[in-house]
């Protein structure tokens, strides 16, 4: 393996992959014991040499997929603010979050507006990347810009299918490695 050289090392440290997904019951992939998402968070997390952190929700989303996506549609018309388990993780010192979330009525889930709302992301920039079965980013990363005005979210985001993700590894890390060199953080 290729070590990092120290100015490599120097930007991973100063940037986290942060992630909410969903295991249970899904669209297109059955039940599922890791959540689509999760695997493209713990690819970039692995390219890049970051931390990663897991967005837990304090009151679990149903494992049926019928009643998950009654919540998430309530929660989000009535633009709830679910808890999450445990507090942010220490950002000091991070200039860059890569946010990951699959794609829920076209949104992200209430849930990482609950954590982005109190982890204080003033100047930082979010990059975001989410999973999805037809609708890619939607209006997520515009909404994140909205709701977020003191952080840098940027536009060009990833999204890759959730069945994708789940079950091709490769394409997962080609998806990802496009990404990430089109971002300037790989060379
Ligand atoms: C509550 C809910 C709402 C969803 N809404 C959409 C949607 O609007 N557009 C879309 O393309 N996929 C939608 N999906 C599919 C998910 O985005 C997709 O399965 C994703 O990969 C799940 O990722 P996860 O396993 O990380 O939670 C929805 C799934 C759920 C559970």
């Amino acid at each position: 393996m290729l070590s990092m050289s120290l100015s490599n090392a120097a930007e991973a440290a100063k940037a986290i992959v942060i992630y909410f997904s969903h295991t249970g019951e899904n669209y297109s992939v059955g039940v599922i014991q890791e959540g689509n998402t999760a695997k493209v968070a713990k690819e970039i997390a692995r390219q890049t040499s970051t931390a990663i952190w897991e967005i837990k929700e304090a009151e679990p989303y149903p494992i049926k997929y019928n009643d998950c996506i009654a919540r998430a549609k309530k929660e989000l018309q009535l633009k709830a603010r679910p808890a999450f388990q445990g507090n942010p993780p220490d950002l000091t010192g991070i200039d860059t979050i890569y946010i990951g979330y699959p794609n829920w009525w076209g949104d992200a889930p209430m849930v990482v507006y609950t954590f982005l709302e109190k982890a204080k992301i003033d100047g930082k920039t979010i990059l975001p990347f989410c999973t999805h079965e037809g609708s890619g980013l939607g209006s997520t990363a515009r909404n994140l810009a909205k709701a977020f005005p003191k952080a840098k979210v940027e536009q060009n985001g990833l999204s890759i299918y959730g069945h994708v993700a789940q079950k091709d590894a490769d394409a997962v890390k080609t998806a990802v490695e496009g990404w990430l060199k089109k971002l300037g953080k790989l060379k």
